[in-house]
């Protein structure tokens, strides 16, 4: 049985700001379900710990550069048995409020240090040097805040395997070359080769250089990077490692997503009983407040709100989509352009569109059970999971061809209708006018109760669960582990 290190920087229920808090709430769980010895490691945010039940120190770690030592809390994913264990150093990780940002919406200062320190620790665990009785064989590290692991343990003779996902390969962490000084990394690292980026260090290179495979998180994302248009400046690198780079998919956690059993929605349903959907709409036009009309096609949309998301075409498209007999819910929060721009907007439209700027966890799934569809209309997009949500709750996706999306939501073609297989609406191109085509194809659908009913039950229907997905990681792991 292989034993496995999650390296990551944040996990739902502890801590989350996206899809990433997602993946590793789950998928380190689903993998537990198929017999590996899988731990994960976090950092010990405030809010974290405080969300996370009896944690006891297990280990004092020596990270060199640091003057005190950095402690090992031991405890479990909530709800889960997966042992959790935390990097506890409360000048780098106790403080409360978002993991990246500090309350201006700008990085934390001294996020080189912090997820240096981070890595340092998951290094010292991976070489079974923390004094634990415990030591992988592989260690899984997810986006820039653990590029430095893959980096760090390739300089070690007797290491574990190492694997990096991209989430997302816009988010690089880069730093002035100071900062590499700073942190005392090997000075072999200073190269084109390997830490260097035009001038800075980036952290995504540790992952994307160093590490023994690369995977990200669909298929198609994984040939898109390779090319100029979505490779932000790496596509060369990774078309050099494209032997070693796959796609799998994501799941989704069917404990916290799941229309049958989700607390947070004023009637459960499924594809049983699908009509029990409907008076979540009700609830969710109040909650925005909008007319309870049960006959207005309702719109739902949530997501950080910058630019991968396309907010900026929803925003072109306003005028015309309030032109059409509907009404738009958005959640999101993000650049500061965007929320007040949003904000202006709801204003011109009082009873049509409701913007509610913040994060906000219930009602992020009752958007998904209340619209009737739902936008994303990215401009590229690594997985993304709102999409999934939407199909598991009867919801029709309207997304443009990229990324996960393009592998995930089948177009509502004629022919596609036909066959049964259509889940959503897809179009192709980020423009305003290719949006607004999207959205009335999905309204016309809608007054076709045959074809609306069938396309909901089709996605509702389909099997999103981590496990044929993780069963790939998992033939991945065998497969490191038996070549190093
Ligand atoms: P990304 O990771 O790029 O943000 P995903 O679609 O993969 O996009 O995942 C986003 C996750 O974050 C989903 O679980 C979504 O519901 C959640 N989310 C995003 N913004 C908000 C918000 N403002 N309030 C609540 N949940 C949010
Ligand atoms: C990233 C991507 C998103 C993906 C998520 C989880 O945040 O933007 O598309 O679903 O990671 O892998």
């Amino acid at each position: 049985m292989p034993k496995i290190l999650f390296v990551a920087s944040e996990a739902h229920p502890l801590i989350k700001t996206g899809g990433l808090g997602d993946i590793i709430g789950s998928l380190p769980v689903a993998l537990a379900s198929l017999k590996t010895d899988i731990r994960l490691l976090l950092p010990a945010y405030r809010d974290a710990v405080a969300r996370a039940e009896k944690l006891s120190p297990v280990a004092e770690l020596h990270v060199s550069g640091f003057p005190e030592p950095v402690r090992l809390l031991e405890g479990r994913l909530p709800g889960t048995q997966l042992i959790t264990w935390f990097v506890d150093y409360p000048p780098a990780f106790g403080r409360a409020g978002n993991p990246y940002l500090d309350s201006h919406g700008l990085p934390w200062i001294d996020n080189a240090l912090r997820f240096a320190l981070f890595a340092r620790a998951a290094v010292l665990l991976a070489l079974g040097r923390a004094g634990l009785n415990w030591r992988p064989d592989l260690v899984h590290c997810h986006d820039w805040q653990t590029g430095l692991v893959p980096a760090l343990l390739a300089q070690e003779k007797n290491r574990p395997a190492s694997i990096f996902t991209i989430h997302n390969l816009s988010y690089q962490g880069l730093f002035p070359y100071q900062t590499f000084t700073e942190l005392d990394l090997p000075a072999p690292l200073w190269s084109f080769e390997a830490l260097e980026f035009h001038g800075q260090l980036s952290f995504i290179k540790g992952g994307l250089v160093f590490a023994d495979w690369l995977t990200t998180v669909s298929p198609t994302y994984a040939s898109e990077i390779q090319t100029p248009e979505f490779g932000s400046g790496l596509d060369g690198l990774l078309r050099h490692r494209s032997d070693r780079l796959t796609g799998i998919l994501n799941g989704i956690d069917g404990k916290v997503w799941n229309p049958a059993h989700d607390p947070f929605l004023f009637r459960r349903y499924s594809a049983r009983r699908p009509q029990d959907k409907h008076p979540n709409k009700s609830v969710l036009q109040r909650e925005f407040g909008l007319p309870a009309q049960p006959e207005t096609p309702l719109i739902g949309m949530v997501g950080r709100l910058v630019q991968q998301k396309g907010i900026d075409l929803v925003i072109e498209t306003l005028p015309g989509i309030m032109r059409r007999p509907v009404q738009l819910v958005v959640l999101g929060s993000g650049d500061n352009g965007y929320e007040a721009a949003l904000r202006r907007q709801a204003q011109r439209y009082p009873g049509r569109l409701a913007v509610r700027i913040g994060y906000d966890e219930r009602l992020a799934h009752l958007i998904e059970a209340g619209a009737d569809m739902f936008l994303m209309p990215s401009r590229f997009e690594p997985c993304g999971l709102n999409q999934l949500y939407s199909m598991c709750y009867g919801t029709i996706p309207i997304v443009r061809r990229v990324g996960g999306l393009a592998d995930t939501v089948i177009d509502a073609t004629e022919e596609n209708l036909k066959k049964g297989n259509a889940t959503g609406i897809v179009f192709e191109e980020a423009r305003a006018s290719q949006l607004m085509d999207a959205v009335d194809r999905a309204l016309a659908l809608q007054k076709n109760p045959d074809h609306w009913q069938k396309l909901m039950l089709t996605g509702m229907r389909e099997d999103f669960s981590w496990h044929r997905r993780a069963a790939q990681y998992l033939r991945l792991y065998r497969h490191l582990t038996q070549s190093i």
